[in-house]
């Protein structure tokens, strides 16, 4: 009985090391041990025969295990989360060229990398959102004609997908209150997408990308806000600029300004091209108050313009409906 018993641990060792494990049932000592019964004293030969069944049952049990585990060995692991053409050979007819980051969002990261390093938050704008937030704490005041302006979309739940990022004002002053309170200021921008309920031409998009700044501090000046923007565009474009300004008017500053770069000659500029960038101006008193700032104590600058025409300037991209295409072609162009 013993040398079955060591018969076995040989076998399954033979078993765990091979990739063949079904061959072992082929073993001449296996066969051996048959030959052996009919040599023994006939009382002997019940227990010898349970002994070697018992070894067969127990081997076979091993060799499927075996096998069981070289077929898992063979399965790769699969990455559900891989693009499909990772885990599947490549049928020969779908593209396999790579995808490109969106001009837009390439350009937005742009926008946002250089008020970042100026010193200011980047914070992303809702996509829905509020007539508060829209009007109420700008200090559109109900019903006030300049709230037409903006041609809001609203959802039959009176909710408003942003017509600007100005929705974002009320959230980052209140955000930034305890910051001034402790002797620091606020500085932020918003970026994100807004929609218009407009006619669509080469100039009009229902749906567009702004981005919004907010400045607050206990000195904060106009002459702060112009420099500010000037060193953007200057950053942006990669060159000196001339800049103007002319009074604008919009609830939620005062003095409210639109401010505008001179073309530059680089991009197909002659002397007095000058072209309006955004809206900008000193917060108004109203809108500091909306978020418990007290504008006796603090003052500040907030603007917001639209991405696509940063974008469409430096690229010369004469329309605007070119960005929400989907054409190919034309994102191509920036890949
Ligand atoms: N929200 C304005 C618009 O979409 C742009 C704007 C103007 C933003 C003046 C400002 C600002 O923050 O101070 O037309």
């Amino acid at each position: 009985m013993t040398n079955i018993e060591d018969l076995r641990q040989t076998l399954f060792a033979r078993v765990s090391a091979t990739n063949e494990p079904r061959e072992i049932l082929k073993a001449a000592e296996l066969k051996q041990l048959y030959t052996v019964l009919p040599t023994l004293d006939p009382s002997e030969r019940g227990a010898y025969g349970k002994a070697v069944n018992e070894l067969k049952v127990t081997l076979e049990a091993a060799i499927v295990a075996r096998e069981n585990e070289l077929e898992d060995a063979t399965i790769e692991p699969l990455d559900v989360t891989a693009p499909w053409d990772v885990n599947s050979a490549l049928p020969a007819l779908l593209p396999t060229e790579q995808g490109t980051q969106h001009p837009l969002t390439r350009e937005l990261e742009n926008v946002i990398d250089i008020f970042t390093r100026m010193g200011f938050e980047a914070i992303e704008s809702r996509q829905i959102d509020d007539d508060e937030h829209m009007f109420g704490a700008l200090n559109f005041p109900a019903n006030h004609p300049a709230r037409d302006g903006y041609d809001t979309f609203r959802t039959e739940e009176g909710f408003i997908p942003p017509a600007h990022t100005s929705t974002m004002q009320n959230r980052i002053l209140k955000a930034g209150k305890a910051k001034l309170e402790a002797g620091g200021h606020i500085a932020a921008v918003s970026y994100g997408r807004v929609f218009r309920n407009e006619d669509v031409d080469a100039t009009h998009e229902h749906t567009f990308y702004q981005c919004e700044g907010v400045y607050v501090s206990e000195t904060a000046t106009l002459g702060e806000m112009l420099g500010t923007l000037q060193g953007f565009f200057e950053t942006y474009y990669g060159q000196k600029l001339k800049i103007k300004t002319q009074p604008g008017y919009f609830p939620f500053v005062e003095p409210g300004l639109e401010f505008a770069i001179e073309k530059p000659a680089a991009l197909g500029g002659k002397p007095g091209d000058w072209l309006e960038m955004l809206g900008c101006g000193m917060i108004h008193p109203n809108v500091l108050r909306s978020a418990d700032i007290d504008p006796e104590k603090y003052r500040g600058f907030a603007w917001g313009g639209g991405i696509e025409r940063l974008v469409m300037l430096k690229y010369g991209i004469e329309d605007l409906r070119h960005f929400e295409s989907g054409k190919l072609a034309f994102l191509r162009k920036f890949a």
